[in-house]
């Protein structure tokens, strides 16, 4: 008897140490003679064997990085393009500190002129040609009658390349998609491009400026043409005449297009 009796309690001892090991910790106490077992913690608190697996977070789905294609085509203002440029590094040259020099004039000209890079003073001043050689771009504005605040000007690069060497084919391949954005958001119907590198940039073509000069060539839903830089030709005075001759055709151009006054 003695013996059943304790293998009786053993059982129990077992069935009751696998129940908790499944079902948590309880308590057994007596109501009116029943015995009422009780889990020692609320249903949803027990411990079970799922609690200490990791917790499955929810995460969004993952997004593809913004290409800078799609974050310029983001920009429709001048204003929302000059700050993605101000945070753009690869606009910078290998000069440190220096400005953005964005670009300058009437958001909504017809004529947009494009040099080459900011010079010292440009970089010190955040704004295109205003050193010597913008001094003589705008006596050549103001000698085909337009206002500096009339048209827009801008530049191949942002930044001002060391010692005011020319920009280098990586840092023009770098700043085009920028400008071009630019070129869409102003939506100009004539380009003047002031020098070979600005014009063979644009025009994707390696040759002489001389070769360029004087025509029309279509480019992205408006007109581009090229003449000499400014500052080359306070270095070379015999460049006036075709220069003059250049701006001539720019503005009568200008005018058959019906472009604003
Ligand atoms: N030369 C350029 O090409 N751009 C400037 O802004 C100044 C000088």
């Amino acid at each position: 008897m003695n013996q059943s009796k304790n293998n009786l309690i053993s059982d129990i001892a077992e069935f009751l140490d696998i129940d908790e090991k499944i079902f948590g910790p309880y308590t057994i106490s007596y109501n009116q003679g029943d015995v009422v077992q009780k889990r020692g913690l609320d249903e949803d608190k027990q411990s079970n064997e799922y609690d200490n697996q990791p917790e499955i977070v929810r995460t969004e789905e993952p997004t593809s990085p913004q290409t800078i294609g799609d974050r310029l085509k983001a920009c429709t203002t001048l204003e929302e393009l000059r700050t993605l440029c101000e945070e753009a590094d690869e606009l910078r040259t290998d000069l440190e500190g220096t400005n953005l020099v964005f670009g300058v004039g009437n958001p909504n000209a017809d004529l947009m002129l494009i040099g080459e890079a900011p010079g010292q003073e440009e970089d010190r001043q955040g704004e295109p040609f205003v050193g010597a050689a913008g001094q003589l771009l705008n006596k050549i504005l103001s000698a085909i009658k337009f206002e500096r605040d009339d048209v827009y000007i801008a530049n191949i690069l942002k930044h001002r390349p060391p010692g005011n060497r020319n920009p280098n084919p990586d840092e023009r391949v770098r700043s085009l998609p920028y400008l071009l954005r630019q070129i869409e958001i102003i939506q100009p119907k004539i380009i003047l491009c002031l020098g070979k590198i600005s014009g063979t940039t644009l025009l994707k073509k390696e040759t002489t400026l001389r070769s360029l000069r004087g025509q029309f060539y279509p480019f992205h839903g408006t007109e581009l043409t090229v003449t000499y830089h400014p500052a080359a030709l306070l270095r070379n005075p015999q460049w006036k005449r075709p220069v003059w001759e250049d701006v001539q055709k720019v503005r009568n151009r200008y005018d058959e297009l019906g472009c604003k006054p």
